[in-house]
């Protein structure tokens, strides 16, 4: 990411700072990627971030869009996201969230449970409408990632058993109102190890296979999202390896003909493109401890406190004066944790980590800030959200 350090200095503290020109080169490569393969789609998964700015940026490059509620739909139709580009899933859908699907025509609902498929099906033909519908299927499949973010286990929550899955689509084939296209899965976030989307794709060929056996053909697959990207150095590493990850799909899964895939992601697309900026408010320290407080706390970017999520965090202030100076001067590197305001423990960002002297006044920026960051800010303490501003608004 590029940071002016000037521009953003003018700016009150807390806020997301997001770099469009990160998120097109990364848009930019997922389409050189998935243009390889006429039959993939990529549903950006919206819970990520919400920030109209970014979904303008993200329309702009032609992907389909990943919704969980009514009111992640009505974000992306502001945004200007075709409807028919929506898939929307979640484990709860409440009747007027699957009202206003039906009404705005959506592509597809990832139906979860049998209870959600008979009021779907009542709702739509109370609107003499069919709905698309495909099945979130547990795949039982575990991932390689933090225990809060892995969701297709047997003991989660998501999804419809593999046991009940040739029920459920009879049971759908024998409603008026839904139409049964596919089926659904999402195994996790954040992960790294190809193996783990293999395994998926392995599993997904064995589902194919009992179906087929029995004469159900499926017209869509979606994989879900997942995708991670890398915290400890963003800078080397700012747009996640999509040609692997395609391409694992493209060698391990066994698409039929005429089928189409789908992925729904997140993190991948918007996690490097954004940082939080904060302003150091006082640097104190103890017998053992020095700590850098800063006017950001969980209420803005939650993920350290509530899955031990690691930021990278740079000095801009600091690295601004280095290079100014003409480089040769390296700033003495200190120790230190820093914390926000909030009155709890937990509120840390980073422990024991290494900055060049800090001062009050310093901004810092907290790295890879792009995904569930500004969209999972919360007012606790009365605090005022974060706003977002872009690249492009600052004239960079
Ligand atoms: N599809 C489904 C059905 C999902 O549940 C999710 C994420 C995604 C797609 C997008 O996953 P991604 O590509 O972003 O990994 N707040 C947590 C992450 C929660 C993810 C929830 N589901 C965090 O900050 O790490």
């Amino acid at each position: 990411m590029n940071f002016n350090v000037e521009k953003l200095a003018a700016i009150r503290t807390p806020f997301y700072y997001y770099d469009t020109n990160i998120l097109r080169q990364t848009l930019d490569a997922i389409n050189t990627e998935t243009q390889k393969y006429d039959n993939y789609f990529v549903h950006y998964a919206v819970k990520a971030n919400a920030n109209l700015k970014v979904l303008k940026v993200i329309n702009e490059a032609g992907l389909g869009i990943d919704c969980v509620s009514g009111g992640e739909i009505e974000q992306v139709l502001k945004a200007g996201f075709p409807a028919n580009k929506i898939v929307f899933a979640g484990v709860g859908k409440s009747d007027w969230e699957i009202e206003l699907g039906l009404d705005k025509d959506i592509f597809c609902f990832n139906v979860e449970s049998i209870p959600e498929l008979e009021v779907i099906n009542e709702i739509a033909a109370r609107k003499g409408k069919v709905a698309t519908v495909c099945f979130r299927i547990n795949p039982n499949v575990g991932a390689h990632t933090h225990a809060n973010i892995t969701t297709g286990l047997a003991e989660n929550k998501f999804g419809i058993d593999m046991l009940d899955m040739e029920r459920v689509i009879r049971l759908a084939q024998s409603m008026k109102n839904v139409q049964f296209k596919g089926l659904h899965f999402h195994i996790g976030s954040q992960i790294l190890e190809m193996d783990d989307f293999i395994a998926l794709a392995h599993r997904i060929n064995e589902l194919q296979d009992q179906l087929e056996a029995i004469g159900i053909k499926l017209e869509i697959i979606n994989v879900g999202g997942g995708l991670g990207i890398d915290y400890d150095d963003p800078q080397a590493n700012p747009i996640p390896d999509f040609k692997d990850y395609f391409e694992v799909y493209h060698k391990y899964l066994k698409l039929r003909p005429g089928q189409t895939l789908h992925f729904e992601l997140g993190r991948a697309i918007v996690g490097q493109c954004g940082a939080l900026i904060t302003k150091v408010n006082y640097v104190k320290e103890n017998a053992i401890k020095k700590f850098v407080i800063v006017d950001s706390g969980f209420t803005d970017l939650i993920r350290p406190a509530l899955y031990d999520a690691h930021h990278k965090i740079i000095n801009l202030t600091a690295i601004d004066e280095a290079t100014r100076s003409g480089k040769e001067h390296t700033p003495q590197q200190v120790t230190y944790d820093v914390v926000g305001p909030i009155c709890e423990s937990s509120d840390v960002f980073d422990k024991n980590i290494s900055l060049p002297y800090t001062r009050r006044g310093d901004l810092l920026a907290i790295l890879s800030g792009g995904a569930y960051g500004e969209i999972m800010a919360s007012s606790y303490n009365c605090r005022k959200l974060p706003e977002g501003y872009t690249s492009e608004e600052l004239g960079e």
